[in-house]
């Protein structure tokens, strides 16, 4: 991801973290959920971010930055560009900024905002990342039509999204594919959507992005892979068990029916079971 025109941000107003309250959004900012993502990034960083560095020099934006999990590998793959992480709630950057300025990243400063109403001129950022966060707006076209609009011509966006659609597993008990689909309900239901990886390429193309690439990503895990299996439970299963209260409040499902299923998600981390998902990268360049 490296291109040949650095583009600097220095006239942008001085980083700052406001204190308004963001809307909610399905997994909630819990300290739960912070692991989690922290997890869930360094558990996948290898597979996630293979393919992307940036050239030094250049400006990136990181929309829906979050705890600040996917910020630490941005920042120390591609150590001499210069991010800007946004993200619509207060918390999220306060733990950001302690985290990356604790792992001593100097090429990171932080802003609230929505990405769906940018505080940026057009064209200030030679690079876009996304990662986790259009799943979760309720029009991801007018989130991406922002985004491209303050990247520069030439200038490349990058979206990294999971697909809950795309998890195969052993046993494969209606229990479980119950739970699933009680996120993905609950997703939509919230305005967002959890089966957005397959998506990516006509949202790109429908937001005028040119040179599109989708790559598909997919982790297999077994007890036979080392690690594999403690880190579904960490990084999927977590995810799922988040929702219990809010699927069984919304009637999709009853506390034992909720139980039995995620107990039988466990099951596919033991002997003899298999869990299978794919992530989507989509890349896509704005034109000249
Ligand atoms: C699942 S987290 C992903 C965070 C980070 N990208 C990661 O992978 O660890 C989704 C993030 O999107 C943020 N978010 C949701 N809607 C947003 C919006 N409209 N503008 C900016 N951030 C938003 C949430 O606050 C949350 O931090």
């Amino acid at each position: 991801m490296y291109n040949d025109y650095p583009h600097h941000i220095s006239d942008q107003p001085e980083a700052k973290i406001m204190s308004e309250s963001p809307h909610s959004y399905i997994h909630g900012w819990s300290d739960r959920e912070s692991i989690r993502l922290h997890d869930q990034a360094s558990g996948l960083g290898f597979l996630l971010h293979e393919g992307t560095r940036y050239l030094p020099g250049s400006t990136v934006l990181e929309a829906g930055c979050g705890v600040g999990a996917q910020t630490i590998l941005l920042a120390g793959n591609s150590p001499h560009a210069q991010f800007v992480s946004v993200d619509i709630s207060p918390d999220s950057l306060a733990k950001a900024q302690d985290r990356v300025s604790g792992a001593g990243y100097t090429n990171v400063t932080f802003r609230q905002a929505d990405i769906c109403s940018l505080p940026f001129p057009a064209e200030t950022f030679d690079h876009v990342f996304v990662c986790f966060t259009l799943e979760h707006i309720p029009d991801p076209l007018v989130a991406l039509d922002t985004l491209r609009k303050v990247l520069r011509p030439g200038g490349t966006i990058t979206v990294i999204e999971g697909d809950h659609g795309s998890a195969i597993f052993y046993p494969g008990t209606p229990a479980a594919h119950h739970v699933i689909n009680c996120l993905v309900t609950l997703q939509r239901q919230a305005g967002g959507n959890a089966l957005i990886g397959r998506e990516l390429e006509h949202l790109l193309a429908d937001s005028g992005f040119i040179d599109i690439h989708i790559s598909p990503r997919q982790t297999y895990a077994s007890q036979n892979i080392p690690r594999s299996s403690e880190a579904v439970k960490k990084i999927f299963i977590a995810m799922i068990e988040g929702v219990r209260e809010q699927a069984i409040e919304g009637g999709l499902a009853d506390p034992d029916a909720w139980d039995r299923g995620i107990r039988d998600l466990y099951r596919t981390t033991e002997q003899n079971g298999m869990f299978c998902y794919t992530f989507f990268k989509a890349t896509g360049r704005k034109t000249v």
